[in-house]
Formats: structure tokens, C-alpha cells, sequence
């Protein structure tokens, strides 16, 4: 319901009327009448215009009663509202005449272009307008759902209920590798030609990226079954967007973009959901800076960001102060464009995946030891980009299969780069059963099947240069380590503190409240191995965690309940699905 009040309007009566509406269960907004007017006219009196047009005009034809024999559903839903009141909207069209002339007229452009690429077969912009017109919906209302999040989280709490016990078997293969989707959609865009990728993940965080892209102008159809088509624009062909780009939870769009987004002619505000909102972006903000990016952040280096274009990079040797593979690619993809030679130096080995798909598309990165160096003045060519398995995925099952007895699981085509297999080598060390079968090559990016059997394992010291290639396997690590027996210790990894939650608190909280003692450090954990009880635990909208407390269910001794599991479909949309088909018994509740 929205509430139009005048100045003269008494504010106790606007109150009550609200009440009333209140009361009766309407969500009640208030507006200005002219800005009322605007709004409705697009979204009301425009498209009621069209419908009452479009019937009159094929009414009149003299074939009209084929046409109307033969309208289907498209043209029955399409005109629907051609039924409404004939007086009313007499009244409405000449009551509100400026605003639906305006919103008319930019519809008239939009046609004429349509009718333009009809007429001089432009298949590229009809797909454009098409691709981008079939996710609009989904999209905005996820954006409007981001409201809704940040003011009632109670609205949002998904909750899984894992029931205890069970062992896994089969063979699953899980959705796409993350990292690799996102840098799939950010080169193939800026590439010249048509890049295709097969096994994308379809998940709300590589979506992000996607619909940034196509916000920007680039045309991708799909995802069809894990299929995108990418018709690149060239590294200069990106459009200024028409808002703020959102990027829900994916802190990977954000600092990946931000790099690349510096270098454009156009200005830009990247924004993104209430977990997204406290993450530091500093870290990637001031060497953009130091480059000559005019980037503003919110409070305290986080988002949203604001992103000056039209600025002239320079290139820059620069240290990193944390291993962060977002942080590299971020600096990497702005020397795309700045002036001489851009070199980012790691203190540990992060993921690599940015560097070899630039090499994939045949752009000359150098990587000599721990720095990686690319130069401007090249440009990328189209390829084609097979998706592995996600490996941060699969280490879910991995932990599974070792920690249920009567395990056997095979996991196929897992990304198994070396900058990401952390967390098999923890898992060995604690004496799992992994076997890495048919070892190949897809891509440019090494790929296996992973067979894992259940295993007693023990507590570790987890060695430190580990970390950084198993940093976002940390949360189902812990969950092994409290089905280990011993004591695990982990050190050097503050890094999980500004994840999409304190995965060390909160993983910490979570165990706690299962009866695993667990004692947080500021840049680790310890856990004892012992008996997993039942009970509540929260995710804090952090995927990663609720599908560890999935996990952790196998060894529990009663059900546990996991708050606030929406997020899980950043990453791995299917995972209740496989889940269940290989035995581990969680769903949502009441499902
Ligand atoms: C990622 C890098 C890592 C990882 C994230 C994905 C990437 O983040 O945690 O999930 O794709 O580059 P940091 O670079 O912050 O360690």
C-alpha cells in the first residue's frame, strides 16, 4: 500500500490510515504524489498502455479473427490487463500525462532500436535485450530482497535440520570451481570474440559477476546446464551500467571488479548484501589508489564502493602484506590497462587461477617465485573454458566419507590446482583415505576423481604454509578435527576472521554448542576430538558453515538444527540434493 499524504494532511490522520492498512497485513510505503506518478507510470501505466494498444491494433486488422483464434498463451498473459476498467484508465493517462510521456518516450527508443536490429538482422542486440531482459526479474527482486534481509532477518531464516548418524557412498560430481567461474566471465567479456564455458557454477555469487557483465553491455546467454556463451566486447568495449552494480555475498566479484573497474571511462558503485557490507575492502581500495584509482569506500575501508572512471593507471611492484588471491587478481586485471608493468609479490602461494586463464586467453602473464607480472598493451582472444569441479565443494564429502564409518565415496573431475589442494594434504596428514584416479589435464587447470574412504583420523598441528591452500576449507576442517582423536591446533590463519563471517568465532560458537571443545585464538582454533551432541547451531548467513554443521551431523548424537542456511546457494546450489543421494540426512526443516 502506498501512502501518497499532502503537506496539509494531518500527520495523526496519515498515522491512522497507515495503522489501518497495518492492521489488515499490507506492507505500507509513503511517497511523494510525484514521484508516486513516475514510478507507477513505468511500472503501471506504461505496460496497461501497451496491452489496451496492442489488442486494438491487431483487433483492427482484417485478419483479426485468426489472429485471435490462434493467440496462445504469450499473447493471452501479454494483454490480460487489456481487460481493466476502459474509464478508469482514461482518467489515470490524462491524470498523470507528463510522467507517461516520458517514460513512453524512452520506451518508443527502446522499440525503435528493436525494430532497427529486426530490420538489419543485428542478432547480437536482440540477444542483448533478450538475454538480459529473462534474469532482470529474478535479479531485481533479489536486490529488493536484500532489504528485507537487512530489516527482518527472522523473514530469511532458513533453517536445515541434520539428522544424526549415517554413512556416505557413491559417486557425485559436484557443481563448479567458484574462483574459476568468475574469472571465466570476467575475461571471456573482455576477450575479442566468443568465449563458451562449460560446467559454470550456477551459483548466486558467479551470477553476480555474470549480471554485472551484462549490466555493463556484455551479451551471455545462459547459464544453460552449466553452458555460457560470452560474446567479449574487447578489454575497451564495457558500457557505463545504469545503477549501482550489486553483488549480493560475493566478496570475489567485488575485489576482482574493483581492479578492473578502475581503469574504465565510467564511474561505478559496487555494492552487495548484509554479510558483503562488512567485509574490508581497503586491502584491494589503497593499492588501486597507489595506481592512481579515485575509489571512496564506506565506514572503515568497507562497502560500497564508488569508483571514479577516467583515471590513468600507472603500474606498480607492490607486496602484499596477506596472501590473497583476491588481491592479486584485482591488481593484475587493472595493469590489464595501466601504463608499463604491474607486479604483485605474495608472501604464501594463493590460488593461481587468474594467471593461467589470462595465459588461456592468450594474454603473457610472467610468474618468476612468488611474483606475477602482466603489462598492458595485449589483448585477450576468446577460448573455451571447462569448469572442474570445485575442490572447496567436494572437501564437504571428503570430510564426510572420512569422518561416517562404512564409507566409500568417489568425487569426479575435482579442480585438484596446487595452489588449492590444502585441504587434502590436511586431511592425509590426519589420516584420511584419499586416492587422487585418473590425474589429467582440462583446460589448462589439472583435474582428478577423488575416492575417499572413512578413516580414524587423528589431531594435527596444521602446518602453516598450508593455510592459504585450504583457506576456505577451514570451517569442515574443524568439524574433522572434532571427530579426530587428539588435539588440532591451528595458527597463522586471521584471515578467516574477515571471511563471510568470523568463520573462526563462529565455527568456535557452533561446536561449542554441540559439546566439542573448541577454544578460539585471534588467528586460529583449538579442538579437542570427542562426542558431537545435538542441538542449535548458527551460520551467520556464512555458507561454508552451515554445510559443515551438515557435515558434522554424521557424528552427532542427536539432530542439529543450523539457522540461517539462504546462503548456501552462493556456492553450491545442489547441495541438499547430493546430499541426500549419498546419505547424509539433512533438509531444510519442515521439508
Ligand atoms: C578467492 C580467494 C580467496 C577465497 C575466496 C575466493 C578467489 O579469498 O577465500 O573464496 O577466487 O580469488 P582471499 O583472496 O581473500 O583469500
Amino acid at each position: 500500500m502506498i501512502l501518497t499524504p499532502h503537506e496539509a494532511c494531518e500527520p495523526a490522520a496519515v498515522e491512522l490510515v497507515d495503522q489501518l492498512w497495518r492492521v489488515l497485513g499490507a506492507d505500507v510505503e509513503h511517497m511523494q504524489v510525484e514521484h508516486h506518478d513516475e514510478v507507477l507510470a513505468a511500472t503501471s501505466h506504461l505496460p496497461h498502455l501497451l496491452a489496451f494498444g496492442l489488442v486494438d491494433s491487431l483487433a483492427k486488422r482484417s485478419e483479426n479473427l485468426e489472429i485471435f483464434r490462434y493467440a496462445a498463451g504469450g499473447f493471452r498473459d501479454f494483454t490480460r490487463i487489456a481487460g481493466s476498467d476502459p474509464l478508469m484508465w482514461h482518467d489515470i493517462f490524462l491524470a498523470n500525462r507528463e510522467a507517461v510521456l516520458h517514460i513512453l518516450d524512452d520506451f518508443r527508443d527502446d522499440l525503435d532500436a528493436l525494430r532497427n536490429a529486426v530490420d538489419t538482422q543485428d542478432g547480437h542486440h536482440l540477444l542483448g535485450v533478450f538475454t538480459r531482459a529473462r534474469v532482470a526479474r529474478e535479479h531485481f527482486s533479489k536486490i529488493l530482497a536484500r532489504r528485507a534481509y537487512v530489516d527482518a532477518m527472522h523473514n530469511t531464516d532458513l533453517i536445515y535440520l541434520a539428522m544424526p548418524g549415517g554413512k556416505v557412498s557413491g559417486r557425485i560430481r559436484v557443481p563448479g570451481d567458484k574462483s574459476i567461474s568468475h574469472r571465466s566471465i570476467m575475461l571471456g567479456s573482455l576477450a575479442e570474440g566468443t568465449t563458451e564455458v562449460e560446467g559454470f557454477l550456477e551459483g548466486e555469487d558467479a551470477l553476480a559477476t555474470l549480471q554485472a557483465f551484462r549490466d555493463m553491455g556484455v551479451v551471455i546467454e545462459g547459464p544453460h546446464h552449466g553452458r555460457v556463451t560470452i560474446h567479449g566486447v574487447g578489454l575497451h568495449g564495457l558500457q557505463p551500467p545504469p545503477g549501482p552494480l550489486y553483488l549480493g555475498n560475493s566478496g570475489t566479484s567485488m575485489r576482482l571488479l574493483s581492479g578492473l573497474l578502475a581503469a574504465q571511462p565510467f564511474d561505478t558503485t559496487l555494492t552487495g548484501d548484509a554479510s558483503l557490507s562488512k567485509r574490508p575492502m581497503n586491502r584491494v581500495a589503497k593499492p588501486l589508489r597507489e595506481m592512481g584509482a579515485v575509489i571512496e569506500t564506506g565506514p572503515e575501508g568497507r562497502p560500497p564502493l564508488q569508483i571514479k572512471g577516467g583515471q590513468r593507471l600507472t603500474g606498480m611492484d607492490y607486496e602484499m602484506p596477506m596472501a590473497s588471491a583476491q588481491v592479486k587478481s584485482c591488481l593484475l586485471l587493472a595493469g590489464l590497462y595501466a601504463a608499463g608493468q604491474t607486479s604483485v609479490t605474495e608472501p604464501a602461494p594463493t590460488r593461481d587461477h587468474t594467471e593461467r586463464m589470462l595465459q588461456g586467453f592468450g594474454y603473457p602473464v610472467t610468474v618468476d617465485g612468488n611474483v606475477a607480472t602482466v603489462e598492458s598493451g595485449h589483448k585477450l582472444s576468446a577460448c573455451h573454458i571447462e569448469v572442474p569441479a570445485d575442490i572447496s565443494s567436494a572437501a564437504f564429502f571428503l570430510v564426510a566419507a572420512s569422518i561416517a564409518e562404512g564409507s566409500e565415496l568417489v568425487l569426479e573431475h575435482v579442480g585438484i590446482n596446487p595452489t588449492r589442494t590444502g585441504v587434502i594434504d590436511i586431511l592425509k596428514l590426519m589420516g584420511a583415505d584419499i586416492a587422487l584416479e585418473n590425474q589429467r589435464e582440462v583446460g589448462g587447470e589439472p583435474v582428478a576423481d577423488l575416492r575417499v574412504r572413512s578413516a580414524k583420523l587423528k589431531g594435527i598441528d596444521i602446518p602453516e604454509d598450508l593455510v592459504p591452500l585450504a583457506i576456505d576449507e577451514f570451517p569442515v576442517l574443524f568439524v574433522a578435527a572434532a571427530c579426530a582423536e587428539g588435539r588440532t591446533v591451528l595458527r597463522g590463519a586471521e584471515e578467516l576472521r574477515v571471511k563471510e563471517s568470523d568463520r573462526i568465532q563462529v565455527m568456535a560458537d557452533g561446536l561449542q554448542a554441540l559439546g566439542v571443545k573448541a577454544e578460539p585464538t585471534p588467528d586460529g582454533i583449538i579442538i579437542d576430538g570427542g562426542p558431537i551432541g545435538g542441538g542449535e547451531v548458527i551460520s551467520h548467513g556464512d555458507h561454508r558453515i552451515a554445510m559443515s554443521f551438515s557435515v558434522a551431523s554424521l557424528r552427532a548424537s542427536a539432530p542439529i538444527r543450523i539457522h540461517d542456511c539462504a546462503n548456501v546457494a552462493t556456492s553450491f546450489p545442489n547441495f541438499l540434493g547430493l546430499a541426500a543421494q549419498v546419505g547424509i540426512r539433512v533438509a531444510e526443516e519442515g521439508k
